[in-house]
Formats: C-alpha cells, structure tokens, sequence
C-alpha cells in the first residue's frame, strides 16, 4: 500500500503544488516510485509536468489520470496504483470537501508562511484538521515553515500553539524565501538537477524529517 501524502492549507500561494512536486522527485530520484494526484481545479504540477515532458526533460514522477480514479479507495490498490508514495496536492480549502482523501492519507503536509495571517488561519482550521485525525487514526499533520524569513520567530508560536498535540507536528526544516523556486522550472524539471546547494539540502532535509515522522510513528503502533 502506498504512503498518502496529502499537501493542503486554506490559504492559496503557501507552497503547496512546489512542495508537493519537488518532495516527490526527491525521493523518486533515489528509487521510490512517486505520483501525484493533482486535485487543485489550477492544474500547477499537472501543467508544469506536461511543459516539461513536451520539453523533452524525463520527469521520474507520474501523474495520476483523475478522470480514470473512480473512488480514492482505489489509491490503495497496488494492483491499480503501484508506488510507494502518492503526494495529493489540493485546492486552497482545509474543508470537508477533501475528507475522502484524508481518510486515506498517512500525513496531512501543511505548508504554512511565517506570517500572523497564516497562523490566524491555520487556527481557525485545527479543529477540522483535529477532526480528520480523529476519524483516521493513522493520519499525522505536519507543518511546514515556507518561505521562511531569518528574522521571523512566529516557529515559536506554531511549536506553542501545538506543543501538547501528539499527531501534529511542526517541522524543524523550514524552507526560505529562495528566487530558485520560482525560477528553476524553467531551466529544469527537478530542483535537485538545478546548482542551488542551499535549496537542494532544505528540501532534502524536509524528505528526511517526513520519511523518519512517519517511519517513528508506524514504528510505535506496531510496537
Ligand atoms: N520557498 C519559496 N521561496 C520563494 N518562492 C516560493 C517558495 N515556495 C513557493 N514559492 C513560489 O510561490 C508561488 C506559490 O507557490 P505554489 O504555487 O506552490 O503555492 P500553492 O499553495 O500551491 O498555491 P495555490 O493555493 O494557488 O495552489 C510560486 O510562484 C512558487 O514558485
Ligand atoms: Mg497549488
């Protein structure tokens, strides 16, 4: 069964569609089969990933034909569906509009930027995201810090807000504010074939931090 990492925050432009694609030629650059489920009506990773094939760049994650799912139940089929990871990028909503995918996912990833409207918004959507654990045993949240600033300490309310949570998570990796995000499709498929030292080793950083959040947590249930 593959893990369902399901990318999602109510606030558009947080990072979604970049994190989701860049953690998923990540670990498919290093032997996992990945696929997106791209369930954002804009099409960001579905269009960027056809540019770049008609490009000629040999992209190493597939995308998932939505018209051909006919139930998410069937993700879990690895007759139908044979990877190791599906990343599900989602619309600008952290609604019960997508309960049906997080009832099958293993992480609801939350891009989040280092702002007090960010925050207030995330707040406001706990006790749904609360809601969709409690229906799910098996589902952990993460939060991600994007487009971090140096100067910003709002981690620090995030880590408080959450400090007494056992399945929501702030990440330690944050991602900065880096030109070579919005830029590097252009110039290539994949930010890790890109010079970036410093966005590369982030964005490995928070594979890792995942990989090992949901290796500690299905480690502990067993045991
Ligand atoms: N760490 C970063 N530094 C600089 N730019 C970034 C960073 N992360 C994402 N971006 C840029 O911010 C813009 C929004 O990112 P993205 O499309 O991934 O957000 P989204 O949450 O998927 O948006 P939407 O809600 O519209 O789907 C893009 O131009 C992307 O290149
Ligand atoms: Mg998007």
């Amino acid at each position: 069964m593959p893990l369902i990492i399901t990318v999602a925050n109510a606030k558009g432009g947080v990072g979604k569609s970049t994190i989701a694609y860049c953690l998923a030629c990540y670990y498919s650059e290093r032997g996992a089969s990945c696929a997106v489920l791209d369930e954002d009506i804009q099409q960001s990773i579905s269009d960027a990933v056809e540019q770049f094939q008609e490009r000629g760049d040999e992209v190493s994650v597939s995308l998932i034909d939505r018209t051909k799912l006919k139930s998410y139940k069937d993700l879990t089929d690895p007759e139908k569906y044979p990877y190791d990871i599906i990343f599900v990028d989602s619309p600008p909503v952290l609604t019960t509009q997508l309960d049906a995918i997080y009832d099958l996912s293993d992480m609801i990833l939350i891009p989040i930027k280092p702002s007090i409207n960010d925050y207030n918004s995330l707040m406001r959507s706990r006790e749904y995201i609360k809601e969709a654990m409690n229906r799910n045993p098996d589902l952990l949240t993460a939060i991600v810090i994007n487009m971090a600033v140096t100067s910003s300490t709002i981690q620090d309310n995030f880590r408080e807000a959450f400090q007494d949570e056992d399945r929501i998570k702030v990440l330690n990796t944050q991602l900065a504010q880096r030109v070579i995000y919005t830029k590097y499709p252009l110039l290539t498929h994949s930010l890790f074939k890109t010079k970036d030292t410093g966005a590369k080793r982030e964005m490995a950083e928070l594979a890792n931090e995942i990989y090992y959040t949901l290796e500690f947590s299905r480690k502990n249930k067993k045991s």
